[in-house]
């Protein structure tokens, strides 16, 4: 069976890796991969964004399953046109993106079947934004949002009126994020843990996975800028049997339904971003995919064959599908190149890679690249430090082990991941 996974990062890898391990023995490819992708699959230089190419070479090498993880080829479509030429692709259709390629769109379904988030208006002119921000009853910080897909970098939360004024300018006057912030979502502010919950769904069975907390910001003590993400763990300890029983009652079943509802069959993954505030959980944000790095720390406490569930959510036969988990935790530990996420050098050899395997990590690349057999630093997250334990402290612990032993030069990680 030829598997073909769409895009470049950590993420990928985590899927490739898993994909690996199945007793079905796939052969694998990527578009485009990275170098240690590269080492379980056969990259093809082919863009994650080119629906035609990826429709073009799975004809050509009769691929039996297209594997979308990227936002945006979910949100251009992708998943469409593979089905359209009759190859099957796992993810949401562009219908189905929309929960996360539109915040009005996904908080308008909230709104309409009363799933918890927080309350929000929607503008497309600056005055009337301005306006609204100047309210009496406005508090501070503000939560502004661009509509559409922004790199994960359209939520600002200005913390007065001034700079949430500046903000609305930006985004709706001066195209700060393009078309995505030609509309804008602003909200109330939420308060509590941060808890991310990813989940399988055909359109009809809901499949939580377990739950994982990332990190954000580029520094210790959650300072410096927002990131994609600089680790994660899983699980939270903040995500209780109660409280998954609330989610699954109150937002994750009812989000699917609601799709339903509006006559769009959800296949795929949902990410859940939930903010547990002290009046229950809320929903924070959906993503139409598996999170990044919260798959690296996901899929290693996984069990079943992970293409049986795929193959389950393109058939809408889910409810089959026993989906078993390890008691164990996992710990993800990312190393970016220094400077990451403003302006950084890349090409620097990496060492220390089998020295980190041979403690018991697995090192997922997000941007590498093989110069004269030597991996390289070759984007921002470079690598993502994998460990199971018994516990949180000790998947923690053996990443850093790992971590530990790897080095290039400039290289950044942070040293408190798992402690929030
Ligand atoms: P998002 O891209 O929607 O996940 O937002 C990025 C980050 O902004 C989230 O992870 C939260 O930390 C924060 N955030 C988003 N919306 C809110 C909100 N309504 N209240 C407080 N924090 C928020
Ligand atoms: N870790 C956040 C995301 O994947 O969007």
């Amino acid at each position: 069976m030829k598997i073909l996974v769409i895009g470049s990062g950590g993420r990928e890898h985590a899927i490739v890796w898993k994909l690996s391990q199945s007793p079905k023995k796939p052969e694998l490819f990527c578009a485009p991969g990275n170098a240690g992708i590269g080492q379980l699959a056969t990259c093809v230089p082919i863009k994650a964004m080119d629906i035609e190419g990826v429709v073009k070479f799975s004809k050509e090498n009769q691929i039996d399953l297209v594997m979308v993880a990227p936002d945006d080829p979910l949100a251009a479509g992708m998943v469409d046109v593979l089905t359209e030429n009759g190859i099957r692709a796992f993810g949401p259709c562009k219908a189905a993106a929309q929960i996360e390629a539109s915040k009005v769109f996904s908080k308008a379904l909230m709104k309409k079947y009363n799933i918890p988030t927080a309350t929000y208006e929607v503008f497309t002119d600056s005055p009337s934004a301005i306006a609204y921000l100047r309210r009496p009853e406005q508090k501070f910080p503000a939560v502004l949002k661009a509509d559409g897909l922004a790199l994960g970098k359209g939520v600002v939360l200005p913390e007065n009126l001034a700079d949430a004024e500046a903000a609305a300018i930006e985004m709706l006057d001066h195209g700060q994020f393009g078309d995505s912030s030609k509309r804008i979502v602003i909200e109330e502010y939420m308060t509590g843990p941060e808890v991310t919950v990813l989940a399988f769904t055909d359109g009809k069975t809901v499949v939580p996975m377990v739950s994982s907390q990332d990190h954000k910001r580029a520094y210790d003590g959650d300072k410096g800028l927002n990131t994609g993400g600089m680790g994660a763990f899983s699980p939270s300890r903040h995500y209780t049997p109660e409280i998954a029983k609330q989610c699954m009652e109150e937002i994750f079943l009812p989000t699917v339904k609601a799709l339903a509802a509006e006559g769009i069959v959800y296949k795929g993954v949902i990410y859940f971003g939930l903010m547990l505030t002290p009046n229950g959980p809320r929903v924070v944000e959906y993503n139409a995919r598996f999170g990044d790095p919260e798959t690296q720390c996901i899929l290693p406490r996984l069990k079943t064959d992970l293409i049986d569930i795929f193959n389950a959510v393109i058939d809408g036969t889910l409810d089959q599908v026993n989906v078993e988990w390890k008691d164990e935790a996992c710990a993800c530990v990312v190393m970016a190149s220094g400077g990451y996420p403003l302006s950084y050098e890349k090409g620097y050899p990496i060492s220390g890679l089998e020295e980190a395997a041979a403690k018991g990590t697995t090192v997922f690349h997000a941007g590498t690249v093989l110069k004269d057999g030597q991996f390289c630093n070759n984007g921002g997250r470079v690598l993502g430090v994998t460990a199971l334990g018994t516990d949180l402290q000790a998947a923690l612990d053996q990443a850093y082990a790992g971590v530990h032993c790897i080095t290039w030069k400039d290289v950044h990680y942070r040293t408190d991941i798992g402690k929030k």
